[in-house]
Parts: C-alpha cells; sequence; structure tokens
C-alpha cells in the first residue's frame, strides 16, 4: 500500500504538549506502550487459536458470493435487507460511504444495473408496511441476515416477505397477490450450521451465506453480512478487503501505539482511565462517513460496556459511544463539546479528496459576508469547519483524535472498519472484560420471546410483567 492510499491517525490534539493539562503526557503514552503490546500478543494468540476468525475475513475468500451476485446482475432492481445490530449495521454503513449518495433515486442505467439497497432494522410497522408497499416484489432481493436465526424483529420481517411471496398480501402489483419462488427471491446469512435459518435453507434450497463461529454481530461487516450485499448492489468487494488486509499488516509490523488501531485504543483508554472522559464522540466530516460513526457506537458500546471483568469482579465499564456530523452538529452539540463537561474525546474522520466538487462563484463581490467564499470549493470549506472545530475544543483543553482518509473509497473504507474493529478488541484487553460477548443484548431479546409467548421463556416473560405491576 502506497502512502498515498494510507489512512492516517494523526492524536497531536490529544497531547499535554498542544492542549495542557488536560492532554496526555509523553509519560502517560510511555506507559500505555508496554500494555498495548501485551494486549495485541494476547489478541493474536486468541486468533491464532481459531477464536477471533473475524480478524482473517480480510483473507477469506468470497469468490463464490462475487459469483452469486454477478449471476444475479440486472435481475433485480431492489435489495431488501432484514437484519438488527450487527447484522445491518455494517451494511448501512457499507452503503451510505460507496453507493451514489442517492443510488435510490438513480435510474437502472445511471445505477450500472445494480439494485436499490433498503436495510429494515427495525419493527415499526408504519416503516415497514410504508416501504413494503412501494416495492416491486418480483424485481426484489430479500437477503435475510442473522447470525442466531432468532432475532425477534428479523424474524418478524422474514415472516412479512415470506407471507408477500407466498401470494397471501398483494404488493405493489395491486389487489391480485403473486406467488413468487422464495428460493428465487430470497437469500440468507446466517450460522453455518445453527438456528432456524439454516434449517429453512436446507429444507427448501434457499442459498444461505455462512457468519463462521468467532464473527460476532458487531464485527461482522467484512463477513458475507456487509459482502454479500456490497457485492450485489456493485461495491468494490476486492478493493474493501485489500484495505483491510493492508491495515491487518501495518498492525501486525508495528505492534503496540505504533499502528494506528494501537494507538486508537490507546488514546481511547488514557482518556477514559485517567483524565475520566467516558463519553467518545466520532464526527465524520464527510456525509458519506456518516452511518460508520452510528456502526461503530454498537461497535465501541456493546463491545466495551460489561458488568464484569474477566474474573468475574463486577466493574460496570465502558465508554459512551456518541455520534455527530460535521458540519451539521457544529451548530448542534458542539456547543457542548466546548463548553460543558470536559468528559468526551472526540475523533474526527477528515477526508482528503472529495469524488465531486462544488467551487462557490465569485457573486456579490460587494458583500464582503459573501464574497470571501468565491472561488472555494465545498470541501475545502468542510475541512476547514473541521480544523477550526478541533482548534476551539484544543483552545479550551479539551482533546481530540483526527483520522485521515485519502479519499472515501472502498479501500480506504476497509482499513478504517478494520482498525476500529481491531480498536475494540484492544481497547477490550486493556479493560480487561470480554469484548466479543453481549449478555445485556441477549437478557433482553429474551424477555422478548417471553412477552411475545415463545415457548421456554414463560419463567422470564412473568418476571416482566411482575416488575411492570411492582413498579
Ligand atoms: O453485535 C451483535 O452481536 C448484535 O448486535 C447482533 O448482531 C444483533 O443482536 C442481531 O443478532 P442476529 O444476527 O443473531 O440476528
Amino acid at each position: 500500500m502506497s502512502e498515498r492510499d494510507a489512512i492516517e491517525l494523526d492524536v497531536t490534539l490529544a497531547l499535554a504538549e498542544a492542549i495542557g493539562s488536560g492532554g496526555i503526557t509523553g509519560r502517560q503514552l510511555e506507559g500505555c506502550a508496554g500494555p498495548m503490546a501485551a494486549a495485541q500478543a494476547a489478541l493474536e494468540g486468541r486468533r491464532a487459536a481459531g477464536d477471533l476468525a473475524w480478524m482473517d475475513l480480510p483473507g477469506q475468500d468470497v469468490s463464490g458470493l462475487v459469483r452469486f451476485a454477478e449471476e444475479r446482475h440486472g435481475r433485480f432492481d431492489n435489495l431488501l435487507v432484514l437484519g438488527i445490530g450487527g447484522s445491518a449495521l455494517g451494511t448501512i454503513a457499507l452503503g451510505g460511504a460507496l453507493l451514489h449518495p442517492y443510488h435510490n433515486l438513480l435510474s437502472k442505467e445511471e445505477r450500472g444495473g445494480t439494485p436499490r439497497l433498503f436495510v429494515l432494522d427495525n419493527v415499526d410497522p408504519d416503516q415497514t408496511r410504508g416501504l413494503f408497499d412501494l416495492l416491486d416484489w418480483e424485481r426484489t432481493l430479500t437477503n435475510v441476515v442473522s447470525k442466531s436465526g432468532g432475532t425477534a424483529e428479523t424474524a418478524a420481517a422474514y415472516l412479512l416477505v415470506r407471507d408477500i411471496l407466498e401470494g397471501h398480501v398483494a404488493g405493489k402489483a395491486g389487489p391480485a397477490a403473486i406467488r413468487l419462488p422464495v428460493a428465487e427471491h430470497m437469500v440468507f446469512t446466517t450460522d453455518p450450521e445453527k438456528g432456524v435459518l439454516r434449517e429453512i435453507a436446507e429444507e427448501e434450497g434457499i442459498p444461505a451465506f455462512p457468519i463462521s463461529a468467532g464473527v460476532g454481530g458487531r464485527f461482522s461487516v467484512l463477513s458475507p453480512v456487509g459482502v454479500l450485499p456490497a457485492a450485489l448492489c456493485g461495491m468494490d468487494v476486492a478493493a474493501l478487503l485489500a484495505g483491510a488486509d493492508a491495515m491487518d499488516r501495518r498492525i501486525r509490523e508495528s505492534p503496540g501505539l505504533r499502528n494506528p488501531a494501537g494507538l486508537f485504543a490507546g488514546v481511547q483508554y488514557l482518556e477514559y482511565t485517567a483524565f475520566t472522559r467516558r463519553l467518545s464522540v466520532m464526527m465524520p466530516y464527510s456525509a458519506r462517513l456518516r452511518f460508520v460513526a452510528d456502526w461503530f457506537k454498537q461497535l465501541w458500546a456493546e463491545s466495551l460496556g460489561k458488568a464484569r471483568d474477566r474474573r468475574g469482579s463486577d466493574v460496570h465499564v465502558g465508554p459512551t459511544p456518541v455520534e455527530a456530523l460535521g458540519a451539521t452538529d457544529q451548530h448542534s452539540q458542539v456547543q457542548l463539546y466546548v463548553e460543558g463537561p470536559d468528559d468526551k474525546v472526540v475523533t474526527f474522520l477528515r477526508v482528503g479528496s472529495f469524488d465531486r466538487e462544488a467551487t462557490m462563484p465569485q457573486l456579490h463581490a460587494e458583500k464582503p459576508a459573501l464574497a470571501y467564499l468565491g472561488g472555494h470549493g465545498l470541501g475545502e470549506l468542510l475541512n476547514a469547519e473541521q480544523r477550526a472545530t478541533a482548534w476551539a475544543l484544543a483552545r479550551r483543553g479539551r482533546p481530540s483524535i483526527r483520522v485521515d482518509l485519502p479519499r472515501v473509497d472502498a479501500h480506504a473504507l476497509g482499513q478504517l472498519l478494520y482498525m476500529l474493529e481491531v480498536a475494540t478488541g484492544l481497547m477490550g484487553e486493556l479493560l480487561d472484560i470480554n469484548a466479543f460477548d453481549q449478555p445485556g443484548v441477549e437478557l433482553g431479546k429474551e424477555a422478548t420471546y417471553g412477552l411475545m409467548g415463545r415457548t421456554g421463556y414463560e419463567a422470564l416473560a412473568r418476571e416482566v410483567a411482575g416488575l411492570r405491576k411492582g413498579a
């Protein structure tokens, strides 16, 4: 990877030299180097033992999946992804960053024959029925994504779509409902062996791609969970994985704080522990990266928010991730960041070169409030705003980190996503918690099963009902 293509991390504005006593000292950073090297060795050890298969995803063979996508090229106008949490957020982030900003409004020709992308990650009836009423089901491929296969929200959406395909409900075509072959209009992404989706796939010959053991939901964006929709929508899957692979090599070749994942995790760890800054804001200055911040929010929160450490002691630990968008949120949250409680570290995502540019015309030469913009590009303005916000924070002694992407493309995105995943694993090691489970999420899922009458969850349903009465 040439330097021109590499994403870079700049932590200068988190250091004491730049922001004063609220900044990290050289000594603190040095003190973190040893534990970080040990954390990295521990992760690599678990990877070698086969526990962390998500770390090997950059090198996976995706030829079958790419062939599947190629065979369907031009056949469908819509790709509907049903999933939630880790089974949806990666796809939303990829689509937001790598497709045309208004992909779904383009004509089929303008989309290069690829389908529109819809990701349904909620069970809101208005949203669901509103979308279903719009889709031409003959021209829609539905990708049901669930590692467990049983998540209530995804199961519910699957049942509704299946009902339409089986001809029980009229779709866009009007009152005359039509029956469509499920195996041609659906594809699953699920556990390779277990779960109800795998069972149905095997019974009915529905194509199904695997989410291997060791690939948890929030670490699955580079697995078929994200890569299949990406390939179907014409994103450059090879470049995405090559970017992740380049980051993997970079991390391994420069251990500890000398690679971006280690440095990012090290600074975040010091902010959390030494400065008790409990909030971690991600603020892209690129509308295309907006959903990367959303994806990161889940990755950071679900991985690091834990009740117990690995020895079983109560710790109730975890930074709270917050998302913001530059420049939009300069006129919303930034006042709080600059002058409110000093409890945050902000990570800016900044883009070197935008795909499109809009240069402001030289109008109103007589009006200084407008004339100064003439001849400058919007990208230049956006990046100036990022610098201005970082400066305003620094002036108040508030820390920030900057990730520079040369441009928003699949290669840079692969680097960024993989870097953040490894940083999350490293942060988990430093906090001495298991970053790869989610007992709090499971508890809520199981209570939902109970409340909705699923067999085997009656006791939990009674417990929830009791709480309601007592409250
Ligand atoms: O990261 C996670 O593990 C969760 O957010 C899951 O992805 C989410 O709960 C969906 O689970 P599943 O893929 O089993 O439907």
